[in-house]
């Protein structure tokens, strides 16, 4: 039986490089990249919900649709992909809800850990040859740190091309679920929020970082890329052989 894999996940404000840094991490470990919200057909139709312009859920429904885009990411590949061995890169998981629905718009933080756990439960029948816990939570959680006022410069473009291919540093990397989304052209609900929201997510993740040391570590995302990937590859080994 093959060992289980491992499940990274990478957190941070946009524009912090978090998509592209979860690209070269999961490009440096073999690791199968994938996303929240959207790395599944089911998730791509909860994505253009969530962001777009269409609707405005209330607090309570955001949280609810952003744990069952979770909940379908972990039965459809995180699991899967686990129980098979495959370590799993995700850009985002539920640090992101305690940051964003929990600090942000003030949803008790509790009750979203519970939404959370259930969202993230095993799925029932687990995958063949599993080694999987009952709740499936990333093993490591990094946040890339970057000054909340650091200059945004990541492409409009970012949700746009069906199964786009990123040119990253020369790396192409196939990105699950990117499909084609009308919040290609426009800024997110959330990067159009007002400075406050920004402030108290940006501080939530921080707590968050600090609150849950076993998990969680925190890497300096400021300056070039190489270097920061370096940073995250060594936090990423620091925690996995759990000395960090
Ligand atoms: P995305 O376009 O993936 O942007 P980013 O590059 O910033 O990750 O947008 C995802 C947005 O959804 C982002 O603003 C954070 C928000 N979000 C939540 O509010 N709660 C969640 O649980 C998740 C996964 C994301």
């Amino acid at each position: 039986m093959t060992d289980r894999g491992r499940y990274i996940a990478l957190e941070g404000w946009e524009g912090s490089g978090k998509t592209t840094q979860a690209a070269l991490l999961a490009e440096h470990l073999g690791a199968v990249l994938s996303r929240e919200p959207g790395a599944t057909p089911l998730g791509e139709h909860l994505r253009e919900v969530l962001l777009g312009a269409d609707y405005w859920p209330s607090p309570r429904a955001e949280a609810l649709l952003f744990a069952a885009d979770r909940a379908q990411h972990i039965a459809e590949v995180v699991a899967a992909h686990l129980a098979q061995g495959r370590d799993v890169v995700t850009d985002r998981s539920y640090g992101s809800t305690l940051a964003y629905q929990g600090y942000g718009r003030g949803l008790p933080l509790d009750e979203l850990r519970a939404l959370i756990e259930y969202a993230s439960g095993r799925p029932d029948p687990p995958p063949t040859g599993h080694r999987l816990p009952e709740v499936i939570l990333p093993d490591v959680v990094v946040l890339l740190d970057v000054p909340l006022a650091h200059p945004r410069t990541r492409s409009r473009q970012k949700n746009k091309g069906a199964k786009r291919k990123d040119d990253i540093d020369g790396i192409q990397m196939t990105l699950l679920g990117a499909e084609e989304s009308h919040t290609a052209l426009q800024g997110d609900k959330f990067e159009d929020a007002d400075s406050s929201f920004r402030e108290r997510v940006w501080h939530g993740f921080r707590d968050l970082c600090a609150a849950e040391p076993e998990r969680w570590v925190l890497v300096d995302g400021t300056g070039r890329r190489p270097g920061v990937a370096e940073r995250v590859r060594e936090a990423v080994a620091g925690k996995l052989s759990g000395d960090a």
